[in-house]
């Protein structure tokens, strides 16, 4: 398996603070069957600000000891950006790194966690004209897009991707994140499945358990699969037509899971 949203490196961000614990990650994403991992850490954040050298070096260094230590593993370089107004200015300067490729055209992008930008549109808008494709980390765990899913249908209708967190399909996040994440996969707002694992414990990796999840419900686990492939291989994906969220589901969803507290 792929995943092309984690927090892996050692000391960068708020994933693992050492090699050490890195390598836990690592054996933990082997044991459940992922090969291939996307290196994101934050980037424009208030916090994390990482040079795109840094980045490369680190990722060139762990592939270096991977394959020393004789571990199947491949980490590319890549980064989890902040929504900010000189998005497409940073990618031309690499100073903002999309996923895998160095010329794009995937990149990972955040929403703060409570509102979005009034600029994001006209970011997007900006980047897909300049051919990037923006693909939105964990929208259902964004409160204006919980509160609003028809923004989300928007966004998506505008030709943007999203990245569900595979602990969301899960119920890591609580039920009623788990219960709108349903509802985005069921209206097709939604492009890749990834861990954003920090850690092995409470952000670990739980991709292989979301895909189930997903192929029991909906059978289409394997879509998710090869757009994550589609994304190491830097090729065109097929979009599903988009249809706005059917909020009297995810509401009768709700008042079921409130039924059982
Ligand atoms: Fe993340």
């Amino acid at each position: 398996m792929i995943d092309i949203h984690s927090h892996i490196l050692p000391g960068i961000d708020d994933g693992p603070g050492n090699i050490e614990k890195t390598l836990l990650m690592i054996e933990q994403a082997l044991e459940k069957g992922i090969h291939h991992i996307i290196a994101t850490p934050h980037h424009q954040t208030r916090k994390y600000t990482q040079e795109a050298i840094e980045i490369v070096e680190a990722v060139n260094q762990l592939n270096l000891l991977m394959s020393e230590t004789g571990r199947d593993m491949t980490i590319y370089t890549g980064q989890e950006i902040r929504m900010h107004g000189e998005l497409v200015q940073n990618l031309k300067k690499y100073i903002d790194l999309p996923l895998v490729c160095p010329s794009g055209p995937y990149v990972l992008i955040e929403l703060p966690t409570d509102n979005i930008p009034l600029f994001t549109e006209k970011v997007f808008y900006h980047m897909l004209t300049e051919g990037y494709q923006p693909i939105i980390a964990h929208p259902e765990r964004n409160m204006e897009l919980i509160r609003n899913p028809e923004k989300l249908y928007q966004f998506v209708n505008q030709g943007v991707m999203t990245q569900l967190t595979a602990s969301s399909i899960t119920g890591s996040f609580g039920r009623k994140i788990q219960a709108f994440s349903k509802a985005i996969v069921d209206a097709n707002l939604t492009h890749f499945i990834a861990s954003d694992a920090h850690n092995t414990t409470v952000r670990n990796f739980q991709l292989q358990e979301a895909y189930e999840t997903i192929q029991s419900r909906t059978g289409t686990s394997k879509y998710f699969q090869q757009n994550a492939l589609s994304v190491i291989q830097g090729t065109p994906i097929f979009l599903k037509p988009p249809r706005p969220v059917d909020e009297s589901n995810v509401m009768t969803r709700f008042r079921s899971v409130l039924k059982r507290v």
